[in-house]
């Protein structure tokens, strides 16, 4: 089969409304669907997709869910093959963690501006200046990163992996600065150095955008991701009139799911990329989701299509491979973020 799809439309619930393609064919998303699933099956293989892909994407995925939660899943599976729809560095972190299994990404250019902004000289050369110090990688990083790395974490179990460390022991983290920001007032640690890193769509998500935002809708609860340009700023003015303690909570793209399914707000603002909000939607279909900034795009998230998933499946690419020895170097520090909290898959 071989298909191109010019466009999908949304509405504002995120329900699909009409698809159109080019070339001689015409397929209903229902038919792709199918097809998507019955190549996945005669391949033995699982699909993961993270929550900022395309909707239709994560519709026909086997789980959905943030960065914890899909490396939790990757590594229980008994799938032979893990197609990974996400950015490169996530289908890396499940071959890490599942060595032995065939790791497919649909689209290999899909990278991470944040995992860009450090490398394994720069973090080597940063170690240097701090020896003894206890390296904190977020899992948006290299493989080559997270191989000189102590531990791993994502923003749903960040606090809790640096709460975990002695207080006495200097702590590095890396690479984003919003989210060290957020681990450092909630771990209240003066010995934590924080690289200058950041991701160009959450740190575009501006506290302008947010007391906006935020103004006009008095009764919003306010969903901040912590790599947001807004989520320092939101923190200072929590417990403020312009944001009220109680509306303002700062979550991974997991913990706004869960949240979602028993908040009794009538709306609330959404602050993190937009793919987010199709699983808000889905979980809770009473409340009005409305994003801070709706320009906020991962080009990289979003290159994966139905067209290119299909292909994946079909042909079998591409296969994700990491260097053995950096992938044992590397599995230590990424078990160690996988086992906090590993009582419930979460983030679901
Ligand atoms: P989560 O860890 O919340 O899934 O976020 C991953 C990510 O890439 C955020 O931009
Ligand atoms: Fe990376 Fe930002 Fe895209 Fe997440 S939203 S994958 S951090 S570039």
């Amino acid at each position: 089969m071989d298909l191109k799809f010019a466009s999908i439309y949304y509405s504002q619930q995120g329900q699909i409304l009409e698809t159109t393609e080019i070339g001689s064919h015409h397929i209903s998303l229902r038919e792709w669907s199918d097809e998507v699933k019955r190549l996945a099956r005669e391949r033995d293989a699982i699909i993961l997709a993270h929550n900022y892909q395309r909707p239709e994407i994560q519709d026909v995925a086997d789980h959905v869910g943030d960065s914890l939660a899909l490396s939790r899943i990757a590594a229980q599976s008994s799938a032979s093959t893990i197609v990974f729809a996400g950015v490169y560095f996530m289908a890396e972190t499940a071959k890490i963690l599942a060595p032995e299994r065939t790791v497919l990404i649909p689209e290999p250019r899909a990278g991470c501006s944040l995992a860009d902004s450090i490398d394994a000289d720069q973090l080597r050369e940063w170690k240097s200046q701090h020896p003894g110090a206890v390296v904190v990688a977020y899992v948006n990083t290299s493989a080559e990163v997270k191989a000189e790395s102590d531990l791993c974490c994502t923003s749903a179990n960040a606090v809790e992996i640096v709460a975990g460390i002695p207080s006495d022991q200097e702590v590095l983290f890396l690479p984003d600065q919003f989210l060290g920001a957020h681990v450092q007032r909630a771990t209240k640690r003066e010995n934590m150095h924080i690289w200058m890193g950041e991701c160009h769509v959450h740190a575009g998500i501006s506290p302008q955008d947010l007391r906006r935002k935020a103004a006009a809708a008095p009764e919003s609860e306010l969903f901040i991701h912590p790599e947001c340009g807004c989520a320092t700023p939101a923190l200072w003015l929590s417990g403020t009139d312009d944001l009220p303690a109680e509306r303002t909570h700062v979550l991974s793209t997991g913990g706004m799911l869960e949240r979602a399914r028993t908040t009794r707000a009538r709306s609330v603002l959404v602050a993190t990329e937009t793919g987010m909000l199709h699983q808000l939607r889905k979980a809770n279909p009473s409340v009005q989701w409305e994003p801070v900034n709706a320009k906020a795009e991962c080009v990289y998230m979003k290159m994966t299509t139905p067209e290119v998933l299909l292909r994946c499946l079909r042909d079998g690419t591409t296969e994700v491979e990491v260097d053995a020895e950096i992938a044992t170097r590397a599995r230590r520090a990424v078990e160690a973020m996988i086992a906090v909290g590993a009582s419930s898959l979460g983030g679901e």
